[in-house]
């Protein structure tokens, strides 16, 4: 049997780091990823809390949201880290070399099973299986699976003897598995089963707040990794802000190591962006000013208060969240902050000393 599949999507890691000490903030603990939001706060401290049980996790979110990232937080903090942890990405291996290849298989069990071999599960014996793009997993090898993690025993293709597994699963999706059991794609019974501990990673577009700290994080990567020495103009950073970023942090990251390479040194100006951004910039600038509400701001129809509100105490609160928003992403630089907001250093100046004055920033 050809294990040219098995190759091409398995990678084995294996973290040496010790388990987690509850002492240190959220942010030390998770320093491989990068973060600020409080939607990805929420996110690591439930990783925190659900690392060191055995129970299944579901990790969902859009492509490039970071749900492998995730998966390996949830490894390396478990008291499984010092074993090792495999992802399989179920979408891109045939069904019948999947099954070998999970539960191993006896001689003889398929045309071509020369020799008795041992599955991932034996392998990884105390360890954690990250199954990538769950949602494409066949479905009867949903069975399967959902039986490994009901019973915690599985037979190798061609035995008769169960096997014992001591396996930690974390399983990852960009689609709705709800939406997938409504189209009888998959399995429901695996789906609650998986669903136990359902984890959300926002879309950049959700923590808009990331990009500019993701912006610099991998800027500073790339330089070092390329040799390069580049600035980036701020116009060319609210674009990044603005963009809708589909293909999330890997698009982010991929596209700061191609302006890297491409540009090799100086300043980037808006030329050096890819079409898609330039062109989704041009059809919403009209709109410039409609992100900038915070949706729990606004007072939609249905919500206004029927007694009235004090409207200029109420626009006084938002200037007031988007001024810390723009401090807090720019690593409190008044002049950075000031340009987020298109206004003055001065005035924004200003508007903090009145607020600190009043005891009310
Ligand atoms: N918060 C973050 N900090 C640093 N790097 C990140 C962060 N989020 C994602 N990345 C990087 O972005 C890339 C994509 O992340 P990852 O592979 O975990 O996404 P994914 O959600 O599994 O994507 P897909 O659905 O396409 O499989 C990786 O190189 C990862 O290291
Ligand atoms: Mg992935």
């Amino acid at each position: 049997m050809s294990s040219f599949y098995v190759d091409a999507s398995i990678k084995e890691t294996q973290s040496q780091k010790a388990p987690f000490a509850s002492k240190f903030s959220i942010k030390e603990v998770f320093s491989e990823i990068i973060f600020h939001d409080e939607k990805m706060y929420a996110l690591l401290e439930a990783v925190e809390k659900i690392a060191p049980s055995s129970g299944p996790v579901l990790i969902l979110g859009e492509t490039g949201t970071g749900k492998e990232l995730v998966a390996r937080a949830i490894h390396a903090h478990s008291g499984r880290a010092g074993k090792k942890m495999i992802p399989i990405n179920c979408s891109a291996i045939p069904e019948n070399i999947l099954e070998a290849e999970l539960f191993g298989y006896e001689k003889g069990a398929f045309t071509g099973a020369d020799t008795k071999k041992l599955g991932i599960l034996d392998s990884l014996h105390g360890g954690t299986l990250f199954l990538d793009e769950i949602a494409d997993m066949p479905f009867n090898l949903q069975a399967k699976l959902l039986r490994v993690l009901q019973e915690k025993k599985y037979m190798p293709l061609g035995s008769r003897v169960e096997k014992e597994m001591d396996v930690r699963f974390v399983a990852a999706t960009n689609k709705s598995l709800e939406e997938e059991v409504k189209m009888g794609r998959f399995r429901a019974d695996l789906y609650y089963r998986l669903n136990v501990f359902p984890l959300y990673v926002p879309s950049l577009r959700e923590r808009k707040k990331d990009i500019l700290l993701l912006l610099n994080f991998f800027l500073k990567l790339f330089q070092e990794k390329n040799k390069v020495q580049l600035e980036i103009k701020e116009e060319v950073k609210e674009f990044f802000f603005r963009y809708s970023w589909p293909g999330n942090v890997r698009e982010l990251s991929n596209l700061v190591e191609r302006v890297c390479l491409l540009k090799g040194e100086g300043l980037i100006s808006e030329e050096d962006l890819p079409e898609e951004i330039k062109k989704e910039m041009t059809s919403t600038k009209k709109q410039k000013n409609s992100f900038n509400i915070e949706e729990s701001y606004l007072y939609k129809e249905k919500e206004f208060p029927r007694e009235g509100f004090e409207l200029d105490s109420h626009l006084e609160e938002i200037s007031h969240f988007y001024m810390k928003e723009a401090l807090k992403i720019t690593g409190n630089n008044k002049k950075e902050a000031a340009k987020l907001l298109g206004l003055n250093r001065t005035t924004l100046m200003e508007r903090i000393k009145k607020k600190t004055e009043q005891n009310k920033w």
